[in-house]
């Protein structure tokens, strides 16, 4: 839910001018055998082993699982952050090798520049990554997209005096000012209120149907209804080390709504199987905690 008045929830995002500049470019990505370990004071923690998984172009994508599965260390290595200490990932079948402009990202932690407002932080991402857009186009696109989450009259505010919410919109649209070809959110609307999330999940959709191309997306929640409603296919993931599962399909035709998809018989079944996946993994790691508690008593 906007906080401004005569939200443009009817406008088209992208203007003339833009278009005409943004290339028409394929992302199929493909995780191989992707491992992770962190080492911390002599401690190693196998965050992912053996995760395959190949995301169509223009497929929407969820990873979903547990706590410390290893859906943000994922999203860290699509963004080029991170290097996995096995197996390689491939755009379009070239390695990543660093972060890049193809690749779009909202993190767990938003990663606002504190020293910039509202406006600045999305102005400099622009500036970043669309180099042909002259001065004045950063700054209408910049306001556009502040519009589109409703927070214009934040513009001028600095992430400290923000709620968390709002520095979490701030954020996605500071991802979608970029235009990329590739979304990479890691529970994006995870600290939103449940009309924002509403609107922000349609306002997501819209974007990822825009334009020429559909983006790609990969996309982390703890919501199982969230996952269902926006994606073509959910990756379940286990924990301890992080791997993936089980991929299930969502079958439920575009567009969706939230009321016939939560009526409808196929959708309660389809959530129940993977709620009893994720909670068996769930119950398994209880029961590893528990004995290790046990140990050490
Ligand atoms: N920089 C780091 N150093 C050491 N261990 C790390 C580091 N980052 C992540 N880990 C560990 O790797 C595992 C996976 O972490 P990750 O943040 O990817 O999980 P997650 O699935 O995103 O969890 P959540 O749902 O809580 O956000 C966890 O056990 C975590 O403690
Ligand atoms: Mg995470």
């Amino acid at each position: 839910m906007p906080d401004e008045p005569g939200f443009p929830i009817g406008e088209t995002v992208s203007d003339e001018r833009s278009v005409q500049k943004e290339m028409v470019v394929m992302a199929a990505i493909s995780l191989q055998n992707i491992g992770m370990i962190y080492g911390n004071n002599g401690s190693r923690c196998i965050a992912l082993q053996n995760v395959n998984l190949t995301i169509h172009d223009g497929e929407f994508v969820s990873l979903i699982g547990p706590s410390g599965c290893g859906k943000s260390t994922i999203i860290d290595i699509l963004a080029g952050l991170k290097m996995p200490a096995e197996g390689v990932v491939l755009i379009d079948e070239s390695q990543i090798g660093g972060p890049g402009p193809d690749r779009g990202t909202v993190f767990q932690d938003y990663s606002l520049f504190p020293w910039m407002t509202s406006f600045e932080n999305i102005c400099f991402a622009i500036e970043q990554t669309r180099e042909e857009l002259e001065p004045i186009e950063v700054k209408d696109r910049a306001m556009k997209y502040l519009s589109l989450i409703g927070l214009e009259r934040f513009r001028d505010a600095y992430p400290n005096t923000l709620s968390g919410g709002m520095r979490q919109r701030v954020s996605i649209a500071r991802m979608f000012s970029m235009n990329p070809v590739v979304f990479l959110m890691d529970e994006p609307f995870g600290a939103l209120d449940s009309l924002n999330r509403i609107y922000m999940q349609d306002v997501l959709l819209r974007l990822w149907l825009e334009g020429n191309d559909r983006k790609t997306v990969v996309f982390v929640t703890h919501d199982i209804d969230e996952a269902l409603l926006l994606s073509d296919r959910i990756a379940v993931m286990t924990p301890s080390p992080g791997q993936i599962k089980e991929v299930v399909d969502v079958p439920f035709e575009r567009p969706r709504n939230r009321k016939d998809l939560a009526e409808s018989q196929e959708y309660i079944a389809l959530r129940s199987r993977i709620l009893s996946v994720l909670y068996s993994e769930m119950i398994g790691e209880i029961e590893r905690q528990e004995q290790g508690v046990r140990g050490l008593l």
